[in-house]
């Protein structure tokens, strides 16, 4: 029995999964259900569905599914224990106190701990900045800059004033664990012992999680030294790819419009806001990732980037196209005029002139051709240096109504014919080698135990062909196991072979626990070898083929995520080669 089953019922009482849901991905009635776009995949078509009657989700894509506890898992990335926590803090329902060991707590305690140190750095930063005389340097730069007093209160910004020591002087007074606030990223060990601030002489710009809570900071400059912007470094809570400076604030905007403008910079959301557009986050100087349009696919319909006319501006907008694509999104990219970014643009424009650009922004995808029609050779040549590099990207697109669209686009602008574009791509989408062996073997039957064909068939080889032992028995293999057991059976098998160069599986099973890995392992015991003479090497090869094709599906997909275009291409064609 779960130790929190009374506390679940009594929020499931409070809350409705719909309601809640709702809250974060955009959902429409449809029967009996309510569906939307999920946002736990690339989801292209309304995949994921939440029963109001059922108070469960499933999605048909990715086959996440589940209750609020589950969706709140999983869409904040939290843990079991806190969902529950935080959802029992939302719908005011009172936890039992649980007794664990101190370590543990202390592990569970910290996340939360650093959100509080952080959540004290801000309220400190803020006070210095409008309530002291040191603040007086940091009001002067928003004053220089236009940001009012209301923005500076909305934000919570602050100042970090000269001192080597203010917030470190200021958190220990707090009783602070100054130790925490250095996990925070807010203090710096110095050499030979205690803590100095790592953000002086900047303001500062709290970085808030969609709940409200302080992430981490970014920290700027008042003059032209370098760096401008100082942030907090990767922490156990604080992930530039996913996080979205003003999201916050926006998010009840954006749920409104249905639309959301992605600029570069904090100073942009600042000055978008003042001007009346909240429905504005900023990337924190990264470039833009799968998981941030996961965060807002949800309750956007609509997403504008808007990107520095600058060459470099031009080429994110360009690197970003895959990651649209492979969520399924439609977006547009708006271009301001030389020079100007956001903040300038709003300052010196207004509103108006900003939603009229706004208006004109262009598809993405007819943005990334026409940019590059500019930059390659006029002529067939430079048509095929855009048709290779588009062509991969397009691959990789898995709706195919999607895709063509897409392709006719690309063939009226370059003015080839769309049979040359299919066959490249059908060549490249082409299935990988023939299946052989393992996929005819997939038909055969296991007992019960074993849940995946695949595993059965490599403990299977392992156990009967202990020579080749020393070749599947590395960790690369596991990637071929998702069902715990056979990951522990796999184990115990590994070790043997590392302590003994041999595997005798008789001695194993003996002495092996009770359990359903002993049951496992016996039942591969005593079934007949799948594989015999020249089909065990043919096995090897096929498994350890598998593996490469995983591996490179990783890489592929981490060159999406990251937009990386050349190394997308390169790696489709690798796959391709197999
Ligand atoms: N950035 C950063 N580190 C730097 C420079 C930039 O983290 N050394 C991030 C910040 O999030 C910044 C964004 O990249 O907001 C955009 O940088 P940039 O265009 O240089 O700055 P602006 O936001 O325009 O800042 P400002 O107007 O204050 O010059
Ligand atoms: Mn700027």
């Amino acid at each position: 029995m779960d130790f929190y089953q009374a506390a679940k019922e009594e929020i499931k009482r409070s809350a409705d999964i719909v309601e809640l849901i709702g809250q974060y991905v955009q959902l429409k009635k449809a029967g009996l259900n309510h569906v939307g776009l999920c946002p736990f995949h690339g989801d292209k078509d309304p995949s994921f569905s939440v029963s109001s009657t059922k108070q469960i989700f499933h999605c048909f894509g990715c086959k996440k599914g589940g209750d609020i506890f589950t969706f709140w898992m999983e869409y904040h990335k939290v843990s079991y224990s806190q969902a529950i926590k935080e959802l029992a803090e939302k719908y005011h329902v009172v936890l039992p106190e649980k007794k664990i060991t101190p370590e543990k707590r202390h592990e569970l305690d910290l996340k939360e701990e650093i959100y509080r140190i952080n959540g004290a750095a801000a309220a400190y930063y803020n006070y210095i900045l409008v309530k002291t005389a040191l603040g007086k340097k940091g009001i002067g730069y928003f004053d220089k800059r236009s940001i009012t007093p209301e923005i500076i209160d909305r934000f919570k910004l602050g100042y970090a004033s000269e001192d080597w020591d203010g917030l470190t002087r200021f958190l220990s007074g707090r009783d602070v664990n100054l130790e925490k606030a250095e996990k925070a990223g807010l203090l710096i060990t110095k050499k030979n012992g205690g803590y100095y601030d790592r953000f002086r002489g900047r303001v500062i710009f709290p970085i808030f999680t969609m709940e409200g809570k302080v992430a981490g900071f970014g920290g700027r400059v008042l003059d032209n030294s370098l760096p401008k912007y100082l942030n907090t470094p990767e922490t156990s809570i604080f992930h530039k790819g996913e996080l979205l400076y003003g999201l916050n604030t926006a998010f009840p905007h954006i749920r409104e419009t249905g639309r959301v403008v992605i600029v570069e910079g904090y100073t942009d959301v600042l000055a978008l806001n003042k001007h009346g557009f909240y429905a504005a986050v900023a990337t924190l100087g990264t470039a833009l990732t799968q998981n941030h349009l996961r965060k807002l696919k949800g309750f956007s319909r609509e997403i504008i980037v808007v990107f520095d006319a600058d060459s470099a501006g031009k080429s994110a907008a360009v690197r970003s196209l895959p990651l649209f694509l492979n969520e399924g999104l439609s977006a547009r990219v708006m271009i301001l005029p030389e020079g100007d970014d956001p903040d300038t643009f709003m300052n010196s424009r207004g509103l108006d002139a900003f939603l009229s650009h706004l208006d004109r922004a262009m598809p993405l995808y007819d943005f990334y051709i026409e940019s590059k029609l500019k930059t390659v050779e006029p002529g067939i040549a430079g048509k095929l240096e855009i048709l290779k590099e588009v062509i991969p990207v397009l691959s990789e697109i898995t709706s195919d109504i999607q895709r063509s669209v897409y392709i006719k686009h690309l063939c009226e602008r370059c003015d080839v014919s769309e049979s040359v574009v299919l066959t490249e791509l059908n060549r490249l989408r082409g299935t990988v080698s023939g299946k052989g062996n393992i996929a005819r073997l997939e038909s055969v039957q296991t007992g019960s135990g074993v849940k995946s064909l695949k595993e059965y068939h490599l403990l299977n080889l392992i156990i009967h062909s202990p020579g080749i032992a020393g070749r599947a028995l590395v960790d690369d293999f596991k990637m071929l196991i998702s069902t715990d057991e056979v990951v522990k059976i796999f184990n115990i098998l590994a070790e043997e072979y590392r302590l003994k160069k041999n595997i005798d599986p008789a001695q194993i099973l003996e002495h092996m626990q009770e359990g359903q890995e002993r049951d496992i392992f016996n039942e591969v015991m005593l079934s007949e070898p799948i594989y015999k003479g020249p089909a065990v090497e043919q096995a090897v090869l096929e498994f350890e083929n598998r593996i490469y094709d995983i591996k490179l599906s990783n890489s592929i997909n981490e060159a999406k995520s990251s937009g990386n275009i050349e190394k997308l291409n390169e790696l489709v064609k690798l796959r391709k080669a197999i």
